[in-house]
């Protein structure tokens, strides 16, 4: 009889430790991974009021928030703060490379154009990431209701950059209305200078996006994704090709994608082959960040270590992070599950 062992809490015997378990944070909004506790001091420093981070009710609500969080950042101080902070949190979670979208358009003004809220932006990553220790990749990413004409524009400054900081072409805001299929040009000019097409789609809008994203802008990634599951066929051929979906959970109730956080699909995806990673999307405005992601993935949607394991090496092993990162990842993975 293993009385010991029986009597042991859960935390020893089974639930390894989330936050040991080497991750890729691959789906992250810059301006939304501020700490509340920063965002409140900043708008104290600038005797501004504190925009609301919660209670948005659809996704032009939440827009409406996120642009809001701009104004604080106008001050060239706090962009290096957060940048700071962001990486440090991430780093406290077990992240090891983290993958964030900026979109340089909303720094033109204040550095003088594209390119220089670029390069200044992977400066503040490049110190972050030395400081914390832990890798990074830029997304510079297009807003779909922002012209064509400037997503060309923000995909040649992606390109400027590409190898020297920037790894992917992100395409944000709503689906509804502004189709993958118009920023195909955009597309065309990041992929030829070798940057991961990573846009999201399959949130507001069905199986018809991700379909635009796979054929129209041939996605490397899809963020989100989810509602690829409304059409089996599309399922099959994600799994079959191998393209990963970085999933946000608490992200697709509060926006109303999936009614509850238990009608999730990505149970379902991971079990009809589809390779996931798990991320926060927006932690400032939708509470948890990526380790509580993974907490949630296990204890309300039932994942196991192996199924959670397997999203950590797909957050890891589908980007262009570096060969040594992923080598490190790999093998702490595999301990983790010894
Ligand atoms: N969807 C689209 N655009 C966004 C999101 C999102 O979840 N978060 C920030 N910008
Ligand atoms: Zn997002």
């Amino acid at each position: 009889m293993t009385t010991v062992e029986t009597t042991r809490p859960l935390t020893e015997i089974g639930a390894r430790d989330l936050r040991e378990l080497p991750k890729g944070h691959l789906h992250l909004h810059l301006e939304a991974a501020m700490r509340p506790a920063t965002l409140f001091e900043m708008c104290e420093q600038l005797g501004v009021d504190v925009p609301p981070t919660s209670g948005f009710v659809d996704f032009s609500e939440f827009g409406a928030c996120y642009l809001a969080l701009l104004t604080v950042l106008r001050e060239p101080s706090n962009l290096d703060r957060l940048v700071d902070e962001v990486f440090e949190d991430q780093a406290a979670q077990g992240v090891v490379y983290v993958e964030l979208s900026v979109s340089p358009t909303f720094y033109r003004e204040v550095y003088g154009s594209l390119s220089a809220a670029l390069a200044r932006l992977i400066a503040l990553a490049e110190a972050a990431s030395a400081a914390h220790g832990i890798a990074f990749g830029l997304m510079p990413t297009v807003d779909r209701m922002a012209s064509i004409e400037e997503s060309i524009e923000v995909a040649r400054v992606a390109v400027e950059f590409a190898g020297r900081g920037v790894v992917s072409l992100g395409l944000a805001s709503d689906e509804r209305g502004y189709p993958c299929r118009d920023f195909a040009e955009a597309f065309a000019i990041a992929k030829a200078a070798g940057l991961q097409a990573a846009p999201h789609a399959g949130e507001l809008v069905g199986p018809e996006s991700v379909r635009e994203a796979l054929d129209d802008l041939k996605a490397d990634r899809v963020l989100h994704g989810v509602r690829a599951v409304e059409e089996p066929a599309l399922v099959a051929e994600l799994a079959e090709r191998g393209v990963p979906l970085d999933v946000c959970p608490t992200s697709n109730v509060l926006l109303s994608v999936v009614p509850e956080l238990g009608a999730h699909p990505l149970p379902l995806l991971l079990e009809a082959g589809v390779r996931c990673s798990i991320n926060a999307d927006d932690p400032l405005l939708f509470g948890p960040d990526i380790l509580a992601e993974y907490e949630v993935c296990r204890s309300v949607l039932g994942l196991g270590d192996e199924q959670l394991a397997a999203c950590a090496w797909t957050s890891i092993e589908t980007t262009l992070a570096p060969d040594a990162v992923k080598a490190a990842a790999r093998e702490r993975i595999d301990a983790w599950l010894r």
